[in-house]
């Protein structure tokens, strides 16, 4: 084809250019408003990002990210075993982290650091003493100064909220048993805490935990939260990771726990949103990794695209009516495919980054409710 000839006719010219502009804004035109803009006068919505996302190598997953979300959250690589993996002060590693943050602030987003004290994901040399020995109570307080001080205090100013301390409560509200709890005591979270303001005081500072919608966990954690605000510890934010499935939590119960949250007076953030419709996740309220095979075993169920987009709406729904109090709506992955999971397809993109039906109901419910 002799392209100049064929472009020497201005007629030609402005055809081409008619159907470029079609096929560029055919994304828009059916994905038809980015989820920030749908509920940018409720809360923001943000998405947990994996390294080929943040580092752009995955470039379909780095471009849906910034047309959609307006906050970003780390999957994995601020917590412990990742970003301080080597024994005390010259086992750090911020290599990932500050690509992270850098794509964050290229993107104008509102950065999430997850997180800084919990039983998962971190290092086995942190419980040790020297030696043979056990390791002592001040000792390990002096570690864990050492990682929120380094941590927090290299992303003053940028990182916007911290979950300090994720997942301590028990499914009965009782503080989990870990091995921070066993070898400091029950004022480790406290500690955390002190420690995460004294290196950043004007970062929100979250306390970080799943299936506190039911009733016996939610009375814990408002216990808890009651205690510190009690004792003056600066804690600024509630999460509340929600990975639901079809049926969990109903309308009702996720209601109840939202306006019980609301009493504390802190901004409440839905953390790790997803919800699981395989078989197996249906018999699961746990986020629990070590239960993670159980609770994604099987398929996902009959009409899944449908009862997904269901859930979604019902949960969307009471977001938006408790939209005073939630600062923040947080996807736990990008795409079913870069889900932690994926065999319960549970999020608003398939693996060819394509909204699924559930995206559209999510949509309108903001159009319903703008
Ligand atoms: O980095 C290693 C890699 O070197 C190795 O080749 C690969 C193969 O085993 O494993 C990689 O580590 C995996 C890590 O994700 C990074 O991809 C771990 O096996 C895997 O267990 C880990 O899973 C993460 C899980 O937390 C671990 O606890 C999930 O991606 C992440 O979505 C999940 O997120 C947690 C939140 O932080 C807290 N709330 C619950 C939520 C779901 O469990």
């Amino acid at each position: 084809m002799n392209f100049s000839k064929f472009f020497s006719n201005p007629h030609n010219t402005l055809i081409t250019a008619a159907m470029l502009t079609v096929a560029f804004s055919a994304e828009s035109a059916d994905t038809p408003i980015p989820l920030k803009n749908a509920f940018k006068n409720a809360f923001m919505i943000g998405v947990a990002l994996n390294q080929r996302q943040f580092t752009e190598q995955d470039t379909n997953g780095a471009a849906l990210v910034k047309r959609q979300f307006n906050a970003i959250s780390p999957e994995n690589v601020m917590k412990w075993e990742s970003i301080h993996p080597g024994l005390g002060t010259n086992g750090y590693n911020f290599e990932a982290a500050d690509r992270y943050v850098e794509f964050g602030e290229k993107n104008g987003m509102f950065i999430v650091g997850h997180t800084l004290i919990w039983h998962g994901q971190t290092p086995r040399w942190v419980f040790q003493g020297e030696g043979t020995n056990a390791i002592t109570r001040e000792a390990l307080l002096e570690r864990m100064r050492d990682h929120i001080h380094t941590v927090v205090g290299r992303y003053k100013g940028r990182v916007k909220a911290w979950d300090v301390v994720n997942e301590g409560l028990s499914e009965d509200g009782s503080l989990r048993k870990s091995q921070w709890q066993r070898i400091i005591g029950d004022d480790y979270i406290a500690k955390a805490f002190q420690y995460a303001y004294e290196a950043d005081p004007k970062a929100e500072l979250r306390y970080n935990d799943y299936s506190i919608e039911n009733e016996r966990k939610r009375a814990g954690v408002l216990a808890l939260v009651k205690k510190l605000q009690a004792e003056k510890v600066p804690i600024g934010g509630l999460g509340s990771q929600t990975h639901a499935n079809l049926t969990w939590p109903s309308a009702d119960l996720l209601d109840s726990a939202l306006t019980a949250f609301a009493e504390l007076g802190i901004p409440i953030s839905i953390t790790e949103l997803d919800v699981n419709a395989s078989q197996g996740g249906q018999r699961s309220q746990s986020a629990e990794v070590s239960q993670n095979a159980q609770s994604s075993a099987g398929s996902v169920v009959d009409a899944a695209n449908q009862k997904l987009a269901e859930q979604y709406a019902s949960l969307f729904r009471v977001f938006l009516k408790h939209r005073k109090n939630i600062k923040l709506v947080t996807f736990w992955g990008l795409t079913d495919r870069d889900s932690w999971r994926r065999a319960g397809k549970p999020l608003l993109f398939d693996g060819e980054w394509r909204p699924k039906t559930a995206f559209d109901a999510v949509i309108a419910e903001a159009t319903k409710n703008p």
